[in-house]
């Protein structure tokens, strides 16, 4: 082949907010498989929160990114080559080469995805691990009743549209926070929640209130910082924190905590960090569920594609800020 393999690795840890030059793009030969192995070519790459914590120094849940190592990610794409009786050529694939167009590796961490029931880029959303942490941090750990209010902040992302879609199903009254009120309006119009705070309005605490009239029985917490503060004052006795992400957080040098815990203690409730690649061995329990709901509609979800790795950069910073409506991804080929 006389291409090469395009790659965005670590140039250097960020201090603060992430910039373009944090990362760099190069290129290498495409890697030839092995015994056992495959070779994918990449089509789209995810682009997610938690990758932001791995250009740190320091104590995770899971491995840092190095210095001049390749970007980690989840990616989808199409089997080239194969010495893996397990795979052919043309399998569609979804697996975790990180932020480069080609990657090789065992078959061990590829699972076979098929485009006839869904577009690719959907197992890396509604149907991939955005879609599970939804369903494992709602239905499993937020445990919802019908008739109890539920609320999500980055309402319009790839999780939160899920959590507050799946509290609809489950009979509650969904309620997203998301910043500006095209998005607000989207999770309302497209989406069917409830209704939706725009916290960019300058009224979170009081719209908030008139949101959720008969107070949060859950709240899917993926924002932190002031949100999570002012959603402390709303909550009933017995109320379930998943806590699902803090992103108001990841780019402060001081990462703040909380004022209102007091809250959590008055009211007895019951708040639960949890990590989604804990709940792959039952990853079937949501995948079912989700795929029948997209099938039948009652799960919408919307994508905003960068195009190619070399805008993979800005895509990501762009998702940081909020750029995005729906699951980030970047189309590769
Ligand atoms: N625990 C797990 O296993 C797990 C797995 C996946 C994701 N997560 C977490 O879930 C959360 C959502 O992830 P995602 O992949 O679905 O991303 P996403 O919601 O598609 O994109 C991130 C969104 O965060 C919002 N945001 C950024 N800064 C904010 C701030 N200061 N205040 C309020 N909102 C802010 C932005 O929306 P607005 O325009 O509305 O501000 C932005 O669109 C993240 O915290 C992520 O770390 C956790």
């Amino acid at each position: 082949m006389s291409q090469k393999n395009m790659q965005v690795t670590l140039a250097s840890r960020p201090v603060g907010w992430v910039k373009e030059s944090d990362l760099k793009i190069v290129e290498s030969e495409i890697p030839t498989p092995g015994p056992g192995q495959v070779l994918v070519k990449n089509l789209f790459l995810s682009l997610d929160p938690y990758m932001r914590g791995r250009m740190n120094e320091g104590p995770s849940y899971a491995e840092n990114v190095k210095i001049g190592q390749v970007m980690v990610g989840a990616t989808v794409g199409e089997v080239l080559e194969s010495k893996n009786p397990a795979f052919k050529p043309g399998d569609s694939v979804l697996g975790y080469y990180g932020w480069q167009q080609y990657g090789v590796s065992g078959g061990a961490e590829l699972r076979k995805v098929d485009p006839k029931l869904a577009p690719l880029s959907a197992y890396l959303g509604v149907l991939g691990m955005p879609g599970l942490t939804a369903w494992f941090g709602l239905v499993d750990i937020g445990q919802p009743k019908p008739g109890e209010t539920v609320v999500v902040s980055a309402a319009a992302g790839a999780v939160g549209s899920v959590v507050g879609q799946i509290a609809k199903i489950q009979g509650c009254r969904a309620v997203g926070i998301a910043g500006g009120k095209a998005k607000c309006d989207h999770v309302v119009n497209e989406l069917g929640f409830d209704a939706c705070v725009d916290y960019k309005a300058g009224n979170l605490t009081r719209d908030l209130a008139a949101a959720t009239p008969k107070g949060i029985d859950i709240n899917f917490e993926n924002v932190g910082g002031e949100i999570l503060d002012a959603i402390a004052l709303r909550l009933n006795p017995f109320a379930r924190i998943p806590l699902c992400g803090l992103i108001s957080q990841y780019n402060e040098v001081r990462p703040r905590g909380m004022d209102n815990l007091v809250m959590l203690l008055i009211n007895r409730v019951r708040l639960q960090g949890f990590i989604v690649s804990d709940y792959m061995a039952r990853a079937g329990e949501a995948l079912g569920d989700l795929a029948q709901w997209v099938g039948a509609g009652k799960i919408k979800y919307r994508e905003t594609v960068a195009d190619g790795l070399s805008n993979a950069p800005r895509a990501f910073i762009g998702m940081l800020k909020g750029a995005n409506l729906g699951k980030q991804l970047v189309k590769l080929a």
